[in-house]
């Protein structure tokens, strides 16, 4: 069965994760202040927090459909609106200046529908705000997919990472310009310096690590799990002479006008 998310596993790795809500905002153009902001998967709260600082006028609400997520939110940010939704079929009501996501779509399928959505969310000359991380592509995503599929965990592991979706930038342009006008795509290699292989590991334990582990009832299989993509990762990403390992993490971002 599907576990809630774990804000504090989530956030402990606060400063590397929000980073990219930074980029992301920072180039958002808009010629005026966004009068409303929505946050599509907003977890704890931390992205839009970065939206805010940007514009701290404006009127901000937060979607996401972990209850753990929605309660700490709502926690520590208490002025600002959090509603418990699934967002592929979450139905606002009203338009938005900013349409913001981040970290969050790979979990929703059915891209080409999902960002129609979203557009359709979107006040005129309103902004729509992507970021992605691209892990199916890195070496640690394949070393948890490789675990997968070995003889003990085959059955029960060997179809998660099918619980992913994601495209190349050709088809999220493809599904942009269909809707949007002045369209910017990019990506990004971020370098994380790390103090060792077991903090990798513990970093996506809450997030893409995450499907695989729910498979496990028993905790000494879920450590077993991850003592296997130890085992992979050690060479994958080598210790540094100073004992560190760097973390290459590569993410796409999209902005698009209305
Ligand atoms: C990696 S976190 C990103 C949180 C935050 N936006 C950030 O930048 O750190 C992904 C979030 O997406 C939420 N999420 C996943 N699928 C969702 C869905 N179908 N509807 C709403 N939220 C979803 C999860 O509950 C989780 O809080």
């Amino acid at each position: 069965m599907e576990s809630d998310w774990n804000p504090d596993l989530y956030l402990k790795f606060r400063n590397e994760r929000t980073q990219p809500s930074i980029d992301l905002v920072n180039r958002i153009n808009l010629t005026h202040s966004p009068e409303n902001i929505l946050d599509i998967g907003c977890g704890p709260g931390n992205s839009s927090q970065i939206v805010l600082q940007r514009w701290p006028r404006s009127k901000l609400r937060g979607v996401d459909h972990s209850p753990n997520m929605i309660e700490k939110a709502n926690k520590d940010f208490p002025d600002q609106e959090w509603i418990l939704a699934d967002a592929a079929h979450y139905e606002p009501g009203t338009t938005f200046d900013v349409v913001f996501s981040n970290a969050t779509i790979q979990w929703i399928p059915n891209h080409r529908d999902l960002i129609y959505r979203f557009c359709s969310f979107l006040s005129e000359n309103g902004a729509l705000a992507v970021q992605l991380p691209k892990f199916h592509d890195m070496p640690l995503a394949k070393a948890i997919d490789c675990v997968a599929h070995r003889g003990r965990w085959k059955s029960r592991t060997g179809d998660c990472s099918s619980l992913f979706t994601y495209h190349d930038h050709r088809f999220y342009y493809d599904v942009l310009a269909s809707r949007l006008r002045l369209i910017d795509i990019w990506e990004t290699d971020y370098i994380h310096i790390m103090p060792s292989h077991s903090s990798i590991v513990e970093w996506i334990r809450s997030t893409g690590m995450k499907p695989y582990l729910d498979r496990l009832t028993d905790e000494n299989e879920k450590h077993d799990f991850e003592q296997e993509v130890l085992g992979f990762i050690r060479s994958d990403y080598p210790l540094q002479p100073n004992g560190r390992v760097l973390f290459s993490f590569k993410r796409m971002f999209f902005i698009g006008y209305k």
